[in-house]
Protein backbone atom coordinates (compact mmCIF):
# COMPACT_ATOMS: atom_id res chain seq x y z
CA UNK A 1 0.00 0.00 0.00
CA UNK A 2 3.01 2.35 0.98
CA UNK A 3 4.13 1.22 -2.28
CA UNK A 4 0.86 2.11 -4.13
CA UNK A 5 1.03 6.00 -2.23
CA UNK A 6 4.61 6.16 -3.63
CA UNK A 7 4.00 5.65 -6.81
CA UNK A 8 1.29 8.16 -7.21
CA UNK A 9 3.18 10.77 -5.45
CA UNK A 10 5.59 9.97 -8.14
CA UNK A 11 2.93 10.11 -10.86
CA UNK A 12 1.00 12.88 -10.01
CA UNK A 13 4.48 15.00 -9.44
CA UNK A 14 5.86 14.27 -12.65
CA UNK A 15 2.61 14.84 -14.54
CA UNK A 16 1.98 18.35 -12.36
CA UNK A 17 5.52 19.46 -13.69
CA UNK A 18 4.48 19.69 -17.45
CA UNK A 19 0.75 20.90 -17.17
CA UNK A 20 0.61 24.37 -19.15
CA UNK A 21 -3.11 25.17 -18.13
CA UNK A 22 -5.06 25.99 -15.42
CA UNK A 23 -7.68 23.65 -17.18
CA UNK A 24 -5.56 20.74 -16.98
CA UNK A 25 -4.37 21.22 -14.01
CA UNK A 26 -7.83 21.09 -12.41
CA UNK A 27 -8.24 17.65 -14.29
CA UNK A 28 -4.96 15.96 -12.55
CA UNK A 29 -6.23 17.35 -9.17
CA UNK A 30 -9.29 15.39 -9.88
CA UNK A 31 -7.28 12.58 -10.89
CA UNK A 32 -5.18 12.08 -8.18
CA UNK A 33 -7.27 13.66 -5.16
CA UNK A 34 -10.71 13.94 -5.84
CA UNK A 35 -13.87 11.34 -4.82
CA UNK A 36 -12.58 8.37 -7.05
CA UNK A 37 -8.95 9.29 -7.34
CA UNK A 38 -6.14 7.74 -7.10
CA UNK A 39 -5.27 8.61 -3.61
CA UNK A 40 -8.51 8.25 -2.21
CA UNK A 41 -9.36 4.93 -3.86
CA UNK A 42 -5.77 3.37 -2.09
CA UNK A 43 -7.42 5.10 1.40
CA UNK A 44 -9.93 3.15 1.02
CA UNK A 45 -8.13 0.00 1.51
CA UNK A 46 -7.07 0.94 4.29
CA UNK A 47 -9.71 -1.70 6.40
CA UNK A 48 -7.57 -4.69 4.62
CA UNK A 49 -4.56 -2.86 6.79
CA UNK A 50 -3.27 -4.91 9.85
CA UNK A 51 -4.69 -2.35 12.81
CA UNK A 52 -0.70 -1.75 13.72
CA UNK A 53 0.21 -0.42 10.73
CA UNK A 54 -2.66 1.73 9.57
CA UNK A 55 -1.56 5.39 11.87
CA UNK A 56 1.48 4.78 9.97
CA UNK A 57 -0.03 4.12 6.45
CA UNK A 58 -2.52 7.09 6.83
CA UNK A 59 0.18 8.90 7.86
CA UNK A 60 2.18 8.29 4.38
CA UNK A 61 -1.11 8.79 2.56
CA UNK A 62 -1.92 12.71 4.14
CA UNK A 63 1.90 13.49 3.29
CA UNK A 64 1.15 12.52 -0.37
CA UNK A 65 -2.27 14.16 -0.46
CA UNK A 66 0.09 17.20 1.31
CA UNK A 67 2.35 17.25 -1.28
CA UNK A 68 0.33 17.42 -4.18
CA UNK A 69 -1.77 19.37 -2.57
CA UNK A 70 1.62 22.08 -2.30
CA UNK A 71 2.69 20.91 -5.82
CA UNK A 72 -0.77 21.73 -7.57
CA UNK A 73 -0.91 24.90 -5.64
CA UNK A 74 2.27 26.11 -6.77
CA UNK A 75 1.68 25.25 -10.76
CA UNK A 76 -1.11 26.89 -10.48
CA UNK A 77 0.50 30.37 -8.83
CA UNK A 78 2.81 30.46 -11.72
CA UNK A 79 0.51 29.90 -14.65
CA UNK A 80 -1.73 32.39 -12.81
CA UNK A 81 1.56 34.79 -13.26
CA UNK A 82 1.85 34.36 -16.26
CA UNK A 83 -1.40 34.75 -17.44
CA UNK A 84 -1.37 38.07 -15.90
CA UNK A 85 2.45 39.06 -17.53
CA UNK A 86 1.03 38.21 -21.13
CA UNK A 87 -2.69 40.25 -20.33
CA UNK A 88 -0.41 43.00 -19.13
CA UNK A 89 1.48 42.56 -21.91
CA UNK A 90 -1.59 43.01 -24.50
CA UNK A 91 -2.78 45.96 -22.44
CA UNK A 92 -0.10 47.39 -21.77
CA UNK A 93 -0.25 51.23 -22.65
CA UNK A 94 2.27 52.55 -25.35
CA UNK A 95 2.39 56.57 -23.85
CA UNK A 96 4.69 57.36 -26.94
CA UNK A 97 1.79 56.85 -29.49
CA UNK A 98 0.21 60.08 -31.04
CA UNK A 99 -3.06 60.61 -29.23
CA UNK A 100 -6.45 59.70 -31.32
CA UNK A 101 -8.25 62.77 -32.34
CA UNK A 102 -12.25 62.79 -32.56
CA UNK A 103 -13.20 62.60 -35.92
CA UNK A 104 -14.77 66.17 -36.86
CA UNK A 105 -17.99 66.23 -39.13
CA UNK A 106 -18.36 69.50 -41.22
CA UNK A 107 -20.54 70.92 -43.64
CA UNK A 108 -22.05 69.40 -47.01
CA UNK A 109 -21.56 71.44 -50.18
CA UNK A 110 -24.75 72.31 -50.26
CA UNK A 111 -25.73 73.81 -47.19
CA UNK A 112 -22.00 75.49 -47.71
CA UNK A 113 -23.00 77.03 -50.99
CA UNK A 114 -26.50 77.90 -50.12
CA UNK A 115 -25.08 79.66 -47.06
CA UNK A 116 -22.10 81.01 -49.38
CA UNK A 117 -24.97 82.35 -51.68
CA UNK A 118 -27.08 83.86 -49.25
CA UNK A 119 -24.57 85.75 -47.16
CA UNK A 120 -23.56 87.74 -50.90
CA UNK A 121 -27.46 88.50 -51.03
CA UNK A 122 -27.88 89.28 -47.27
CA UNK A 123 -24.92 91.33 -47.95
CA UNK A 124 -26.68 93.33 -50.12
CA UNK A 125 -30.16 93.83 -47.66
CA UNK A 126 -32.09 90.72 -48.62
CA UNK A 127 -33.74 88.87 -46.19
CA UNK A 128 -34.10 85.33 -45.78
CA UNK A 129 -37.81 83.29 -46.16
CA UNK A 130 -38.53 80.18 -46.45
CA UNK A 131 -42.11 78.43 -47.83
CA UNK A 132 -43.50 74.57 -47.35
CA UNK A 133 -42.43 71.76 -49.63
CA UNK A 134 -45.76 70.26 -50.18
CA UNK A 135 -47.39 73.03 -51.83
CA UNK A 136 -51.06 74.10 -53.50
CA UNK A 137 -50.99 74.29 -57.38
CA UNK A 138 -52.60 77.76 -56.76
CA UNK A 139 -49.43 78.96 -55.47
CA UNK A 140 -47.07 76.37 -57.40
CA UNK A 141 -48.36 77.65 -60.56
CA UNK A 142 -51.57 79.49 -60.67
CA UNK A 143 -50.57 82.27 -58.65
CA UNK A 144 -47.07 82.35 -60.79
CA UNK A 145 -49.13 83.03 -63.94
CA UNK A 146 -49.26 79.51 -65.03
CA UNK A 147 -52.79 78.80 -65.43
CA UNK A 148 -53.75 74.63 -65.77
CA UNK A 149 -53.28 74.44 -69.46
CA UNK A 150 -50.05 76.35 -69.84
CA UNK A 151 -47.67 74.78 -71.61
CA UNK A 152 -44.61 75.62 -69.19
CA UNK A 153 -46.20 73.08 -66.74
CA UNK A 154 -45.34 70.07 -68.73
CA UNK A 155 -41.77 71.12 -68.62
CA UNK A 156 -42.03 70.92 -64.89
CA UNK A 157 -42.62 66.67 -64.91
CA UNK A 158 -44.93 67.62 -61.09
CA UNK A 159 -45.31 64.69 -58.71
CA UNK A 160 -48.94 64.80 -57.23
CA UNK A 161 -49.84 64.62 -53.60
CA UNK A 162 -53.34 64.37 -54.13
CA UNK A 163 -55.56 67.05 -56.28
CA UNK A 164 -54.68 70.48 -56.02
CA UNK A 165 -51.97 69.93 -53.78
CA UNK A 166 -48.07 69.37 -55.46
CA UNK A 167 -44.55 68.70 -54.38
CA UNK A 168 -43.13 71.96 -55.19
CA UNK A 169 -41.50 71.86 -58.47
CA UNK A 170 -40.02 75.66 -57.78
CA UNK A 171 -38.97 78.32 -55.26
CA UNK A 172 -40.98 80.49 -56.58
CA UNK A 173 -43.97 80.19 -54.71
CA UNK A 174 -42.18 81.45 -51.59
CA UNK A 175 -42.33 85.23 -53.68
CA UNK A 176 -46.45 84.84 -53.55
CA UNK A 177 -46.04 83.28 -50.26
CA UNK A 178 -44.13 86.28 -49.12
CA UNK A 179 -46.02 88.99 -51.11
CA UNK A 180 -49.53 88.25 -49.77
CA UNK A 181 -48.36 88.82 -46.62
CA UNK A 182 -45.86 91.99 -46.69
CA UNK A 183 -46.09 95.32 -48.45
CA UNK A 184 -43.14 96.73 -50.20
CA UNK A 185 -40.54 97.04 -50.32
CA UNK A 186 -39.87 93.66 -50.49
CA UNK A 187 -36.24 92.25 -50.85
CA UNK A 188 -35.88 88.09 -50.16
CA UNK A 189 -34.26 85.09 -50.88
CA UNK A 190 -35.59 81.80 -49.81
CA UNK A 191 -33.61 78.57 -50.24
CA UNK A 192 -35.36 75.11 -50.07
CA UNK A 193 -35.83 71.89 -51.84
CA UNK A 194 -37.96 71.55 -54.93
CA UNK A 195 -39.26 68.27 -56.27
CA UNK A 196 -39.48 66.84 -60.23
CA UNK A 197 -40.12 63.23 -62.07
CA UNK A 198 -36.59 63.65 -63.67
CA UNK A 199 -33.17 61.71 -63.06
CA UNK A 200 -29.97 61.17 -64.83
CA UNK A 201 -26.43 62.18 -64.25
CA UNK A 202 -27.45 66.73 -64.22
CA UNK A 203 -31.11 65.92 -62.29
CA UNK A 204 -31.95 64.40 -59.01
CA UNK A 205 -36.11 64.09 -58.32
CA UNK A 206 -34.99 66.44 -55.18
CA UNK A 207 -32.91 69.17 -55.23
CA UNK A 208 -32.08 72.68 -53.99
CA UNK A 209 -33.15 76.10 -55.50
CA UNK A 210 -32.84 79.65 -54.06
CA UNK A 211 -35.76 81.68 -54.85
CA UNK A 212 -34.89 86.19 -55.23
CA UNK A 213 -37.32 89.01 -55.36
CA UNK A 214 -37.15 92.37 -55.40
CA UNK A 215 -40.00 95.12 -55.18
CA UNK A 216 -40.04 99.02 -54.50
CA UNK A 217 -40.71 101.76 -56.35
CA UNK A 218 -38.87 102.47 -59.77
CA UNK A 219 -36.91 98.83 -60.05
CA UNK A 220 -35.74 98.83 -63.30
CA UNK A 221 -34.08 96.21 -65.79
CA UNK A 222 -30.69 97.74 -64.64
CA UNK A 223 -30.83 96.96 -61.10
CA UNK A 224 -31.52 93.38 -61.68
CA UNK A 225 -28.61 93.59 -63.96
CA UNK A 226 -26.19 94.93 -61.47
CA UNK A 227 -27.48 92.68 -58.19
CA UNK A 228 -26.85 89.86 -60.56
CA UNK A 229 -23.72 90.84 -61.72
CA UNK A 230 -22.31 91.55 -58.29
CA UNK A 231 -23.56 87.99 -56.79
CA UNK A 232 -21.42 86.41 -59.86
CA UNK A 233 -18.96 88.30 -58.97
CA UNK A 234 -18.09 87.60 -55.24
CA UNK A 235 -19.33 83.74 -56.00
CA UNK A 236 -17.18 83.05 -59.24
CA UNK A 237 -14.73 85.74 -58.79
CA UNK A 238 -14.44 88.78 -60.75
CA UNK A 239 -12.93 87.91 -63.75
CA UNK A 240 -16.26 85.75 -64.88
CA UNK A 241 -18.03 86.83 -67.74
CA UNK A 242 -22.07 87.20 -67.54
CA UNK A 243 -24.32 86.90 -70.78
CA UNK A 244 -27.80 87.40 -70.05
CA UNK A 245 -30.00 85.52 -73.01
CA UNK A 246 -33.43 86.24 -73.35
CA UNK A 247 -35.80 83.31 -72.21
CA UNK A 248 -39.34 82.55 -71.39
CA UNK A 249 -40.77 82.05 -68.26
CA UNK A 250 -44.36 82.81 -67.14
CA UNK A 251 -43.88 84.80 -63.89
CA UNK A 252 -41.32 87.23 -65.38
CA UNK A 253 -41.49 89.87 -68.83
CA UNK A 254 -38.88 90.24 -69.93
CA UNK A 255 -37.33 87.04 -68.35
CA UNK A 256 -33.68 85.80 -69.31
CA UNK A 257 -31.26 83.44 -68.65
CA UNK A 258 -27.97 84.19 -67.33
CA UNK A 259 -24.78 82.23 -68.51
CA UNK A 260 -21.11 82.62 -67.29
CA UNK A 261 -17.76 81.86 -68.76
CA UNK A 262 -17.04 78.49 -68.21
CA UNK A 263 -15.61 77.54 -64.60
CA UNK A 264 -13.33 75.14 -66.26
CA UNK A 265 -11.81 76.22 -69.56
CA UNK A 266 -12.56 79.86 -69.26
CA UNK A 267 -14.57 80.14 -72.49
CA UNK A 268 -12.21 78.47 -74.96
CA UNK A 269 -14.39 75.18 -75.06
CA UNK A 270 -14.94 72.21 -72.85
CA UNK A 271 -16.66 69.16 -72.25
CA UNK A 272 -18.01 70.84 -68.76
CA UNK A 273 -19.12 74.09 -70.87
CA UNK A 274 -20.06 71.28 -73.96
CA UNK A 275 -17.69 73.46 -75.87
CA UNK A 276 -19.97 76.74 -76.05
CA UNK A 277 -17.78 78.26 -73.49
CA UNK A 278 -20.75 79.43 -71.41
CA UNK A 279 -22.75 77.76 -68.34
CA UNK A 280 -26.43 78.69 -67.47
CA UNK A 281 -26.87 79.31 -64.03
CA UNK A 282 -30.09 81.23 -63.40
CA UNK A 283 -33.13 82.18 -64.59
CA UNK A 284 -34.50 85.89 -64.04
CA UNK A 285 -36.89 88.72 -65.24
CA UNK A 286 -39.01 91.50 -64.66
CA UNK A 287 -42.34 90.19 -62.51
CA UNK A 288 -44.98 89.84 -64.49
CA UNK A 289 -47.74 92.62 -63.90
CA UNK A 290 -50.38 89.47 -63.42
CA UNK A 291 -48.14 88.10 -60.62
CA UNK A 292 -48.45 91.39 -59.16
CA UNK A 293 -52.10 91.16 -59.44
CA UNK A 294 -52.36 88.25 -57.78
CA UNK A 295 -50.12 89.31 -54.82
CA UNK A 296 -52.11 92.19 -54.44
CA UNK A 297 -49.92 94.78 -55.31
CA UNK A 298 -50.63 97.61 -57.38
CA UNK A 299 -48.40 97.15 -60.63
CA UNK A 300 -48.77 100.94 -61.72
CA UNK A 301 -46.76 101.71 -58.70
CA UNK A 302 -44.34 99.09 -58.06
CA UNK A 303 -41.65 97.14 -60.11
CA UNK A 304 -39.15 94.30 -59.25
CA UNK A 305 -37.33 91.53 -60.06
CA UNK A 306 -36.81 88.30 -59.60
CA UNK A 307 -34.47 85.25 -60.05
CA UNK A 308 -34.27 81.05 -59.59
CA UNK A 309 -30.88 79.57 -59.17
CA UNK A 310 -30.11 75.78 -58.81
CA UNK A 311 -27.70 75.58 -55.48
CA UNK A 312 -26.74 71.58 -56.68
CA UNK A 313 -26.01 72.93 -60.26
CA UNK A 314 -23.74 75.71 -58.58
CA UNK A 315 -22.01 73.59 -56.37
CA UNK A 316 -21.46 70.97 -59.12
CA UNK A 317 -19.71 73.88 -61.42
CA UNK A 318 -18.07 75.13 -58.29
CA UNK A 319 -15.98 72.09 -57.20
CA UNK A 320 -16.01 70.19 -61.20
CA UNK A 321 -18.56 67.38 -59.83
CA UNK A 322 -19.47 65.29 -62.47
CA UNK A 323 -22.91 63.51 -61.60
CA UNK A 324 -25.56 65.52 -59.20
CA UNK A 325 -25.59 62.08 -57.44
CA UNK A 326 -22.56 61.99 -55.78
CA UNK A 327 -24.27 64.96 -53.76
CA UNK A 328 -26.68 62.24 -52.45
CA UNK A 329 -25.06 59.13 -52.09
CA UNK A 330 -23.53 60.22 -48.71
CA UNK A 331 -19.79 58.58 -49.54
CA UNK A 332 -17.82 60.05 -47.05
CA UNK A 333 -14.55 59.47 -49.72
CA UNK A 334 -16.56 62.25 -51.98
CA UNK A 335 -17.82 64.06 -48.59
CA UNK A 336 -14.40 64.31 -47.24
CA UNK A 337 -12.90 66.47 -50.16
CA UNK A 338 -14.80 69.98 -48.99
N1 LIG B 1 -38.59 78.92 -61.12
C1 LIG B 1 -37.73 78.83 -62.28
C2 LIG B 1 -37.36 77.38 -62.52
O1 LIG B 1 -37.42 76.62 -61.61
C3 LIG B 1 -36.51 79.67 -62.10
C4 LIG B 1 -36.81 81.13 -62.14
C5 LIG B 1 -36.75 81.83 -63.31
C6 LIG B 1 -37.20 81.80 -61.02
C7 LIG B 1 -37.01 83.17 -63.38
C8 LIG B 1 -37.48 83.15 -61.05
C9 LIG B 1 -37.39 83.83 -62.27
O2 LIG B 1 -37.86 83.86 -60.01
O3 LIG B 1 -37.66 85.17 -62.31
O4 LIG B 1 -36.99 77.05 -63.61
Amino acid sequence: MREKLEQAREQALQGIVGIDSLAALEEIRVRYLGRKGVVTEILRGLGQVAPEDRPAVGQAANEVKAAVTAALDARKAELEQREAALRAQKNRLDLSLPGRRPRLGHMHPIPRVAEEILGIFRDMGFQVATGPDVETEYYNFDSLNTPADHPARDSHDTFFVKPGVVLRTQTSPVQMRVMEKTQPPVAIVAPGRVYRVDYDASHSPMFFQIEGLLVDKGVSLADLKGALMHFVHRFFGPKTQLRFRPHFFPFTEPSAEIDISCTVCGGAGCRVCKFSGWLEILGCGMVHPEVFRYAGYDYETYTGFAFGLGIDRIAMLKHAISSIGHLYENDLRFLEQF
